[in-house]
């Protein structure tokens, strides 16, 4: 588990890399400690040979010669002056060297192969070391030696290397890990533990992230975060004032419809009064108020944010058409614009039936206003069609087409009225109740010659 932690991975990739390089630096130096220890045994083995030859006309004692050997470490010692070979220090001859070293000019790869050697050859071994004497002489130093000792110094050293490694990338890796924890781990947790107080209340502008890391690249991150925070706590909150003003809305609409309800019934008992002038306003009276209930009424269905699921049934849209034509024709002036139904007897769709009129009603006005605020007569025309068991009815008029405002707010609530005394809702409805007959609304065509909307319904 640890190790899938930033730190983790950086602590264990840390030690990793040290050994690494502590392995790099390893080899080079035992192959330099292993020719040290040979230059050094053939200094000494070249001082007892000196002290040996020296004594010309005598034999030196045994003891003697014992003790010199055993100072220089060497089994036998042979000097080479003004090429002249000397014996001169031997014990019993220890049998044939195992291997020959000649370490006068050696190569890199020469000295890390013979510390190699030491370490992976098994048993005492006898060898031969060839060697430059030391200044003042020109000559060659030649002795035969055990490796044992060589071996054992060299083991010691390579521990020591070995323990001091260890606690190299140990200390590396710890001061690393604090550096991680410091630069990276720190600050990502700052962040993180920002965007968790955020998300639990994101309209409180005081958990917005305040920008501080010294790290350019969280800095950015916690900039970027700071942007992204602002805008959407500031579009949550113009949402809230939205839905807030909705539900004023909503209230003002129901108790608004109820005194105008009211106001209606008193409208209708004026048309009974004789003077003419009353009876010449009353009906318009009548008229605008119950345009204003209407209005109340849809803002209320509006705010229940949807429609209730389409009751689905098979009717016929030949009758439904003519229905929603003919109550139409009540609200317009028909000498302007005339409204009729292409739709053949026999077609049936299926769907909630009270939606439907509602739908083609939205539709119908909106072509009839549209026809008769132009001032030009013209026709709505109400048409069907079925293919593969879908179903599509086209609502054509030829009026002067949607204004730019209405066209770029198309199903946007409040948004697309462009007409007197319009609320924008008539086709936000009606393309929300299609939507929930699983089919479309689109706006098919619309210039100065007409304008039709499509719907499509599905066959289930
Ligand atoms: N057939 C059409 N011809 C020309 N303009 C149209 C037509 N249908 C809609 N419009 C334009 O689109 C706008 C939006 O229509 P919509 O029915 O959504 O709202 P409205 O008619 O303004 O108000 P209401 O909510 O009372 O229906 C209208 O104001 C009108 O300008
Ligand atoms: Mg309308």
């Amino acid at each position: 588990m640890f190790l899938r932690t930033l730190s983790g991975r950086f602590l264990g990739l840390t030690i990793l890399f040290v050994m690494i390089a502590e392995v790099l630096i390893f080899v080079p130096s035992v192959a330099r400690f292993r020719l040290d220890y040979l230059q050094n045994r053939l200094d000494l083995a070249q001082l007892a040979a000196l002290a040996a030859l020296s004594r010309e006309e005598t034999e030196l004692p045994a003891e003697m010669r014992r003790e010199l050997l055993d100072t220089a470490d060497v089994m036998i010692v042979v000097l080479m002056r003004n090429g002249v070979r000397e014996l001169a220090l031997a014990d019993e001859m220890p049998g044939r060297p195992a291997a020959t070293y000649d370490i006068r000019d050696p190569s890199a790869w020469d000295l890390v192969k013979g510390a190699g050697r030491v370490f992976l050859t098994p048993g005492d071994r006898v060898i031969r070391v060839i060697g430059q004497t030391r200044k003042g002489t020109e000559g060659v130093v030649d002795v035969v030696l055990q490796e044992a000792p060589l071996r054992a110094a060299l083991m010691d050293y390579g521990l020591r290397i070995f323990y001091l490694s260890l606690v190299i990338s140990a200390a590396t890796a710890a001061l690393l890990f604090i550096a991680v924890q410091f630069l990276i781990v720190g600050p990502i947790n700052r962040v993180i533990a920002h965007m968790v107080a955020y998300r639990d209340d994101p309209e409180d502008t005081t958990r917005i992230i305040a920008p501080k890391s010294g790290t350019q690249e969280l800095l950015d991150a916690e900039n970027a975060l700071h942007d992204l925070e602002v805008r959407l706590t500031s579009a949550l909150r113009q949402k809230e004032r939205l839905a807030a003003l909705g539900r004023a809305v909503a209230k003002i609409s129901h108790d608004l419809r109820n005194m105008l309800t009211t106001a209606q019934l008193l409208a209708d008992s004026l048309e009974t009064i004789e003077n003419p002038k009353v009876r010449r306003i009353a009906p318009k009276l009548v008229k605008s108020l119950s345009r204003a209930v209407s209005l109340c009424d849809r803002t209320l269905t509006f705010g229940k944010a949807e429609e209730p699921a389409p009751e689905l049934e098979q009717i016929s849209l030949h009758d439904l058409v003519c229905e929603v034509v003919e109550n139409e024709r009540q609200t317009t002036n028909t000498r302007l614009v005339e409204i009729r139904s292409e739709v053949s007897p026999d077609v049936m769709v299926r769907a909630d039936a009270e939606q439907l009129f509602r739908v083609l009603s939205n539709l119908i006005r909106n072509s009839a206003q549209a026809i008769a605020a132009s001032g030009q007569a013209g026709s709505v025309r109400v048409e069907a069609s079925q293919q593969d068991g879908r179903t599509f009815i086209r609502v054509a008029d030829t009026g002067p087409g949607l204004p730019p405002k209405a066209r770029d707010n198309l199903f946007k609530p409040f948004q697309g009225g462009a007409r007197q005394g319009g609320n924008g809702l008539g086709l936000v409805i009606a393309d929300e109740i299609i939507r929930g007959h699983g089919g479309t609304l689109a706006l098919e065509v619309s210039d100065e010659n007409g304008t039709v909307f499509a719907i499509s319904l599905p066959a289930e």
